[in-house]
């Protein structure tokens, strides 16, 4: 077995020393697609905060490629190779769509570099590419979250993080976007995805955690969560 490229160990995480994720611990390997799924305020995206280094943890140790980032900033994992697309996409509005990607590069010094990898987003979401030049504000909903995504590859991250991905989407929309996301991870990115639309998730997992006020309560392969009674019952309404 290779070593995970994630792993979280008894994580506390919170806001202002209030604890609202109670000793998560998960791992990744290297070129897994592994769901984190769970209903509204079941503490998802405060994990994928303390991994990101935007809200360290109270507690617990998180580990990337066997390196301690437990109190790292999040300028810092960006570096190691993490991207995290947030909830909510934070696109720049007024910002045109290739200045949006660029953004993603920031880190990047060299413009040939920067060029590069604009054309090869603009060639994983050809509907970026029709837009490129008009602002995000003016894209649909499907069409920005396209592009929070592109934006979180301009790093060449290792590991993507992809918060509420399918949330404000229609059902066709959800489909072409897990399609999207495996995609990508066939390509060699190693993907987290915080999901609550569970089965959508899972269908696409090879891995999943199930969590529940703050506290991991089920994993297994995603095929294992998705024929357990209890939770179909609880997340998929059957
Ligand atoms: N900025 C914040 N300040 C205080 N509490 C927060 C903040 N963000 C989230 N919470 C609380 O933390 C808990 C977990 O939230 P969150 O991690 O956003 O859940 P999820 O992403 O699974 O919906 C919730 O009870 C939520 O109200
Ligand atoms: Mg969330």
């Amino acid at each position: 077995m290779p070593d995970p490229i994630l792993s979280l160990l008894d994580v506390h995480a919170g806001y202002d020393g209030v604890p609202v994720v109670f000793g998560v611990s998960l791992e990744v390997m290297p070129g897994e697609l592994v769901a984190v799924v769970g209903a509204n305020g079941a503490g998802k995206s405060t994990t994928m905060r303390a991994i990101a280094g935007l809200n360290n943890p109270l507690q617990g140790t998180i580990r990337f490629e066997g390196r301690d980032i437990s109190r790292l900033r999040a300028h810092q994992t960006l570096a190691l190779g993490i991207s995290y697309v947030p909830e909510g996409r934070r696109l720049f509005a007024k910002l045109s769509v290739e200045e949006n990607l660029s953004l993603g590069a920031y880190t990047e010094k060299s413009a040939a570099e920067i060029k590069r990898r604009l054309d090869e987003m603009l060639e994983l979401f050809p509907i970026l590419r029709d837009r490129a030049r008009q602002t995000a504000e003016t894209l649909s909903g499907g069409e920005q979250q396209m592009l929070a995504i592109a934006r979180g590859l301009m790093s060449r991250p290792k590991l993507l993080m992809l918060d509420e991905m399918s949330l404000g989407l229609m059902p066709t929309l959800v489909e072409k976007m897990m399609e999207t996301i495996v995609a990508i991870n066939r390509r060699g990115v190693t993907v987290l995805l915080v999901e609550q639309m569970v089965q959508e998730a899972l269908e696409i997992a090879h891995r999943g955690y199930v969590l529940q006020t703050g506290r991991v309560v089920h994993t297994g392969s995603a095929q294992e969560l998705l024929d357990s009674e209890e939770i179909r019952r609880a997340y998929m309404g059957m």
